[in-house]
């Protein structure tokens, strides 16, 4: 266990050391909640771990920047890292433990096995970053194995991962609740993520068309509107005008993630941009 001041979380490193800890909690009858994320934390990832302390008897928070979800070219090597920044937002919510793990203890030397989710993964995030959600639900089936949790929790901001991670939950009978927690945003509209600290002052404001496209969209379906091919041209308009390089926006099934022709039942708005050299994606329930 490493080093740390006073009311800041304990910090383990090792599969085994979780194993350990979780089994101990367990077999006093408590129940485990995991929160999955890469660090540099957040308010989102915060409200994450709030809704784990109030369902759950002992909270792990897990931070692993985890290479196998980065393509090439991506923002791995400089994807931000502050373990010391994210034990002192922590301590405050009182987390039973944090999982650190070194890139060499979740993959081993030879290691050879991945989780493949197929059509949900497929579309969207997954064409445009091929091997992202192979990589996303490779760690977090491990990440499951390790902490045999009760429940683990996502944010909605990550909307398509939230149901690549069900999806595989489903198929592979795992005994874990999944929960999708509320996108937490800034007062400008911009959905938290830790990626927004590479943005300029400019880009940060071109960025928030993406979430004044939903509030669009929300609007379109409150005063009637059905048709997804006027509200996605709406959508679009917002984001050129900006301008960001968009990606797409798009009006889907929230279980398949497959385009949908009329709203008429829930839906979900998804939007993705590129803004200077930083992605954002954001998204809204439609209902
Ligand atoms: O959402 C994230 O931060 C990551 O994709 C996750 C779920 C922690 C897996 O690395």
């Amino acid at each position: 266990m490493k080093n740390r001041s006073a009311n800041q979380p304990a910090v383990i490193s090792t599969v085994a050391e979780l194993r350990w800890a979780v089994r101990a909690a367990k077999a006093s009858g408590g129940s485990v909640g995991l929160v999955p994320t890469m660090g540099a934390l957040h308010a989102g990832h915060l409200s994450l771990v709030s809704q784990s302390k109030r369902d759950c008897d002992f909270t792990v928070v897990t931070i692993f920047v985890n290479p196998m979800q980065f393509g090439p070219g991506e923002d791995y090597d400089r994807y931000p890292r502050d373990l010391q920044k994210d034990q002192e937002l922590l301590a405050p919510h009182k987390v039973d433990l944090v999982f650190a793990p070194s890139r060499e203890e979740m993959y081993r030397p030879g290691h050879a096995t991945h989780v493949e989710v197929d059509q949900v993964a497929d579309r969207w995030e997954g064409a445009i970053r091929p091997g992202h959600f192979r990589g996303v639900a490779t760690v977090v089936l491990k990440l499951f194995n390790a902490a045999e949790p009760d429940r683990a929790y996502f944010g909605q901001k990550d909307y398509q991962q939230s149901v690549v991670i069900r999806r595989m939950t489903t198929d592979l009978d795992l005994p874990i609740e999944i929960g999708v927690c509320p996108i937490v945003r800034d007062a400008d509209g911009l959905a938290l993520s830790s990626r927004n600290a590479y943005l300029s002052t400019d880009e940060r404001n071109r960025g928030l068309s993406l979430s004044r496209s939903l509030r669009a969209a929300e609007g379109l379906v409150a005063s009637g509107t059905r048709d997804t091919k006027s509200i996605e041209a709406a959508m679009r308009k917002i984001l050129s005008a900006a301008p960001v390089e968009m990606e797409y926006a798009a009006v889907v099934d929230p279980d398949t993630l497959l385009p949908v022709d009329r709203v008429e039942r829930a839906a979900v708005a998804l939007a993705a941009a590129r803004v200077g050299g930083t992605r954002l994606i954001d998204n809204t329930i439609l209902r």
